[in-house]
């Protein structure tokens, strides 16, 4: 235990959203509560433990461009693909409205930094529109008031003693760029890396924290294989050409960001990762060998090539994929090859792996047929079922599965040899209204899972981002479904910001560093698992 925290302590120098949390009553709780072992503690009396991270665990909340921002159009901003997306098909979106103003935040962006300042939370993950920055995308016109908004934005948060996490890329490519085919033109690497320079070179200074992408299996599979902007039905193929355009880029950003931006070595950049966990249908050896194939094919396709010790696709995607693509008549394999060099460059790229997760799936074999027509789904080759037990949320993919989390940071342990996580997204959405005691207990189980995976198994886990801020633009839901800490109330013409139950639980959660005691957390719901 001694040896453990010795180690520990060293990887405190990694830190860069450390909380500002005084060393008050319930700091120094946690830190003695390290000293003598919080796992033993917790077990001697899990009733009553006060349950506490250690005081250098941080605590955000996280918000997209598209989702929040508003003012597609003005001050020089080009148009994204979202934009092209939602305007020329608002019938696809599920209430047929579009980001255009979404929570105005581009505007009320001051009031939004206070709301995260009394949260208490010591970072705030956000993400730079691509095209508020470079209208066409491409380097040679930059937007100065695009500068100015996100140079405010960081003022004021550092006002407020909160530090940046920058995601650079979540999902608003701009519209002239997938003009030229998006993520499926290999040149996007090259234009992502131009991108990139003018973020560092600009807000590099006054921001160590960096997300390159959000999500790419929803972007590239849901963008080109899906119901997502930019719209491509061509799944097997155009996502796969996405996936690997993105992970080049991504190698690409980091080598440069450390060579040209960060000689002393004070930065950090990851990718954030989406993966629901996958659990075996039954304790059968082929339900287990599904739901291993399905983690791979989600989370792997992106995670072996970057935070493997070997590098490059998973085994099992290269194998599937091209015995599917032989046999469906292709000369040659749909999952195209990095080169050598392209593998290393892109293994080891990382300084901490960002994790998108909130709910679970169980999954057993597909049928084994092979369709005619290419699809990532058939590539894949199994089935994604929910336990009917599972309690719901108010999004239909999503289940409220807890533990789903502490297997999902275990199997990273051990698949990735232990990297550095930072939780980058983890919320559930709710019917409106202010008493939301089901979200506090959405946040207070899986906050729960977190700490065991910490101080019962090991894994290096740093910070743990809630989403969202306030009920914002959800994609091809529009605005139907609600995550906020804040709700967003759309029928006033300021599109006020009110407070939920779950804005105080989760302030007292990122001031304290501690959940409350079980006795006292109220619990009104069936099924829940509590670690
Ligand atoms: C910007 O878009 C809005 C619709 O969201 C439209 O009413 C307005 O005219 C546009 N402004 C400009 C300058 O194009
Ligand atoms: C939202 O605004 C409407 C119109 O002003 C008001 O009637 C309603 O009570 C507000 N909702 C909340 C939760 O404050």
């Amino acid at each position: 235990m001694l040896l453990l925290l010795v180690s520990e302590a060293i990887s405190l120098s990694l830190l860069w959203l450390v909380p500002q949390r005084a060393v008050g009553k319930m700091g120094y709780w946690c830190a003695v509560l390290a000293v003598v072992g919080v796992g033993a503690y917790v077990n001697a009396s899990p009733k009553s433990a006060k349950i506490c991270f250690r005081k250098d665990f941080a605590f955000g909340v996280a918000t997209a461009a598209y989702q929040i921002e508003g003012a597609w159009n003005i001050s020089g901003k080009g148009e994204s693909i979202w934009d092209r997306y939602t305007h020329e098909h608002p019938d696809w979106v599920f209430d047929h409205k579009n980001a255009d103003v979404a929570t105005d935040s581009y505007h009320k962006y001051k009031e939004d930094v206070k709301l995260i300042g009394d949260l208490g939370v010591s970072y705030y993950r956000f993400s730079i529109s691509w095209s508020r920055i470079l209208p066409t995308g491409l380097s040679n016109q930059i937007n100065e008031d695009g500068l100015r908004y996100y140079k405010d934005l960081i003022t004021e948060l550092h006002q407020k003693d909160v530090q940046a996490l920058i995601t650079m890329y979540h999902w608003d490519l701009p519209q002239s760029l997938q003009d030229l085919g998006g993520w499926t033109n290999p040149i996007m690497a090259e234009y992502f890396v131009d991108y990139a320079r003018v973020l560092f070179r600009h807000f590099g200074d006054h921001v160590r924290a960096w997300v390159t992408f959000n999500e790419p299996l929803s972007f590239c599979q849901e963008g080109y294989g899906g119901q997502d902007a930019p719209g491509r039905r061509a799944s097997g193929v155009e996502d796969y050409m996405c996936a690997h355009t993105v992970l080049r880029a991504h190698g690409m950003v980091y080598r440069m960001y450390k060579e040209e931006f960060d000689r002393n070595n004070q930065g950090y950049i990851g990718i954030a990762l989406d993966m629901p966990w996958m659990e075996p249908y039954t304790t059968s050896s082929v339900d287990k060998v599904a739901a291993e194939t399905a983690r791979q094919f989600l989370f792997g396709w992106f995670a072996n090539p970057i935070f493997s010790k070997r590098g490059g696709y998973p085994p099992i995607m290269r194998r599937r994929i091209d015995v599917i693509s032989k046999r469906q008549g292709f000369f040659r394999s749909r999952l195209p090859t990095f080169t050598k060099e392209e593998v290393d460059m892109i293994r080891g790229s990382y300084d901490f792996l960002g994790l998108n997760h909130y709910t679970t799936n169980l999954v057993k074999p597909g049928d084994g047929r092979i369709t005619a027509k290419p699809s990532f789904y058939n590539d894949m080759g199994v089935k994604l079922i929910v336990s009917p037990e599972w309690p719901k949320s108010n999004s239909s993919w999503l289940r409220i599965v807890p533990w789903g989390l502490r297997k999902t940071l275990n199997w990273i342990r051990h698949t990735y040899d232990n990297p550095s996580v930072v939780i980058t997204e983890n919320g559930v959405s709710f019917e409106k209204g202010l008493k939301d005691r089901k979200r506090i207990n959405y946040i207070d189980s899986y906050l729960r899972s977190v700490h065991a995976a910490i101080y019962k198994d090991n894994c290096d886990v740093i910070a743990y981002t809630y989403w969202t801020l306030m009920d914002n633009f959800e994609w091809m839901r529009g605005f139907s479904e609600r995550f906020g800490l804040y709700e967003t109330n759309y029928s006033t013409p300021d599109l006020k910001r009110i407070p939920r139950l779950s804005a105080s639980y989760f302030e007292r959660v990122a001031r304290t560093g501690c959940l409350d005691d079980h006795s006292s957390s109220p619990r009104n719901y069936d099924g829940m698992v509590i670690l």
